[in-house]
């Protein structure tokens, strides 16, 4: 067994542990994430990333690249406090229990798939460059939370192109291995990658 299904299995089952000793509802600072990536973190508007299932060891990162400013933030709009924020400052709210503890518990959230629509022939052309490309580290379509690399696989399509070109810009940190790939990505290539990623379920 993998060390990444290993941890994935022992936080399942730690986070069950306090999920029956703490009764059903979540803290209030994990709460408050639903404002925008909805119920369990299964996100129901385009311009926010579902964040549920994926690896607790990738969404820490995650929160950490935010609170060190190292994923850009662009400014957001919370549809319930209505108030303007963004996710650097989100993330910096949290101590380094409560990014732990949150990340945890997404993780042992279902991913489910964004209901969009795909266009075929675009979805065509990005499978291949993602065969060629990205499937050695985002294998099954990019469907597999044991990878550490996010799930790629029904994800909305408005937040994996913003995502891809903070890549392309180098604006994003990421692994050394794949800078190569995304650097070489023309706007037409995200395009084709967010349509192929929106029509794979999550498996
Ligand atoms: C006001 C809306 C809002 C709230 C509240 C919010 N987020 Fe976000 N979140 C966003 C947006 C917008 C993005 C995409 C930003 C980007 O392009 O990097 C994002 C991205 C993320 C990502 C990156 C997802 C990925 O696939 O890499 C994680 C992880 C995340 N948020 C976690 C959280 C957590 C945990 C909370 C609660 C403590 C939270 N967010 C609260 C708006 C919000
Ligand atoms: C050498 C391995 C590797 C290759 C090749 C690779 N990736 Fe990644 N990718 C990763 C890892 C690891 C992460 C998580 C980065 C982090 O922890 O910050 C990631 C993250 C991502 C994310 C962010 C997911 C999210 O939820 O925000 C996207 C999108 C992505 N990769 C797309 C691609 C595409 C498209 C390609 C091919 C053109 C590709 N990657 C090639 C390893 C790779």
């Amino acid at each position: 067994m993998r060390t990444s299904e290993l941890r994935t299995i022992l936080l399942a089952a730690s986070f069950a542990v306090f999920a029956t000793a703490a009764g059903a509802a979540p803290p209030a600072y994990i709460q408050s994430c639903a404002d925008c990536h909805g119920n369990n973190g299964i996100s129901a508007d385009g311009k926010f990333p579902t964040i549920a299932g994926m690896s607790a060891f990738y969404l820490e990162g995650q929160i950490e690249a935010y609170q060190k400013g190292q994923r850009p933030c662009p400014k957001t709009s919370d549809p319930v406090k209505k108030a303007e924020t963004d996710m650097c400052d989100i993330a910096k709210k949290l101590t380094p229990d409560q990014v732990k503890e949150t990340a945890e518990f997404f993780a042992a959230q279902k991913f489910v798939a964004a209901q969009q629509p795909v266009d075929a022939t675009l979805a065509a052309k990005g499978k291949s460059i993602h065969d060629a490309h990205c499937e050695i580290c985002h294998s099954d379509g990019g469907s597999q939370a044991i990878d550490d690399a996010g799930i790629l696989a029904g994800q909305w399509k408005p937040y994996l192109v913003t995502t891809l070109a903070e890549y392309h810009d180098g604006k994003r940190i990421e692994p050394e291995k794949m800078k190569p790939q995304t650097k070489a990505l023309s706007a037409d290539d995200i395009k084709a990658l967010a349509e192929f990623y929106a029509g794979e379920e999550s498996k």
